[in-house]
């Protein structure tokens, strides 16, 4: 493998700046700890990591090829399930191969570049794969994006980037699966991700994560315009849309129509394999054994939470819940995307 040269770059037309101290200030005030030096996109206002400023542009140039499988989700949707299931489906003779490397080694996470930045250390087994795959490559331009970019054969490539901050050629040149998740689950799982997080991201109360959702301050956010930008191109011929809660009340019909949109020729038997393979106890003793070597993914112990639909019953006042349902309203208005919530 060697790295491709950079060809001719596409505008980006946003600019990055960083987020106001004061706003920043305010967050942390409410137990947003890890919440510090963010971006955001301007004018969409998506709050990233701060690595994000230098590699905003190579994102959006980012080459994607005909034969990729790309999952897009906002965080917490599930990505990590249908990771594991698009990866089955492509990988179905060697499915043992899952219990030797983690799901990040198979399916490139974009985002990781500016998420957890590599270290600058060639001593690491990830940066002698890095330096090997890439021998000319910077880790300041962004390791996953050249291991990808260097990476002959099909790959499957996930990112929680919104759809405008990705390449514009990208529907039309890839098979694209988005996963959904309502977003009343969405925060409550956002919430245990970011309260177990070994790094302490967040420590307050639920009330106060809900309204940081709210107001679009999490990373990621706005949930309604990353949802939006899809959903307004679920027409599109190489674009599959798909609901966490239809997995869960359905797992065998959902993964058959994901296996005939990715024009994957499976059996019946072949698919209740893949259920088998992505099931929720099988992740999770999977996650078990691999996190003794390398600690919890991505840093969350327990990260396979409950996957439950409803979770939000649980935690959430019937003050936030009435507030909640007025700003879905608000935001679901003439888009009307389908959401169940039990
Ligand atoms: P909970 O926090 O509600 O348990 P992501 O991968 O986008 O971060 O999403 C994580 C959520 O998906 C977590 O939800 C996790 O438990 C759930 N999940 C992961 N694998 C699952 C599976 N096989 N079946 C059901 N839910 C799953």
């Amino acid at each position: 493998m060697s790295c491709p040269q950079k060809s001719t770059r596409r505008f980006f037309p946003l600019t990055v700046e960083k987020v106001p101290d004061e706003e920043e200030k305010l967050l942390q005030a409410k137990g947003f700890l890890g919440y510090t030096n963010l971006v955001r996109t301007n004018p969409s206002l998506v709050p990233l990591r701060p690595a994000y400023a230098d590699l905003a542009e190579s994102y959006y140039n980012f080459d994607f090829r005909s034969d990729d499988t790309v999952l897009l989700t906002f965080p917490k949707s599930g990505t990590t399930w249908l990771s594991e299931a698009l990866w089955a489906i492509r990988n179905l003779n060697q499915l043992d191969q899952a219990d030797e490397a983690d799901i990040d080694e198979r399916v490139f996470f974009l985002d990781s570049d500016f998420l957890q930045p590599a270290p600058n250390d060639v001593d690491t087994p990830a940066m002698k794969k890095f330096s090997a795959a890439c021998p000319e490559g910077r880790v300041e331009d962004g390791v996953t994006l050249q291991m990808a970019a260097a990476e002959k054969g099909p790959r499957i490539l996930k990112s929680h980037l919104q759809l405008e901050l990705l390449n514009p050629d990208l529907l039309d040149t890839c098979k694209v699966v988005y996963m959904a998740r309502n977003p009343k689950d969405v925060c409550v799982s956002y919430f245990h991700h970011c309260k177990k997080n070994t790094k302490k991201i967040f420590q307050g109360e639920f009330s106060d994560f809900a309204e940081a959702f709210m107001g679009n301050q999490l990373l990621f956010a706005p949930y309604w315009d990353h949802v939006r930008q899809v959903w307004l191109r679920r027409g599109h011929e190489n674009l599959h849309f798909m609901f966490f809660e239809h997995m869960k009340r359905d797992v065998f019909g959902e993964l058959k129509r994901l296996a005939t949109f990715l024009e994957a020729d499976l059996s019946d038997e072949d698919v209740r394999r893949v259920a088998d393979h992505c099931s929720f106890g099988r992740m999770q003793e999977r996650e078990q054994r691999q996190s003794q070597g390398r600690g919890p993914l991505y840093g969350v112990p327990g990260f396979f939470h409950k996957g439950a639909i409803g979770g939000w019953k649980d935690v959430a006042s019937q003050d936030l819940n009435d507030r909640f349902d007025n700003w879905i309203i608000d935001n679901n208005c003439g888009i009307d995307i389908p959401f169940t919530y039990e």
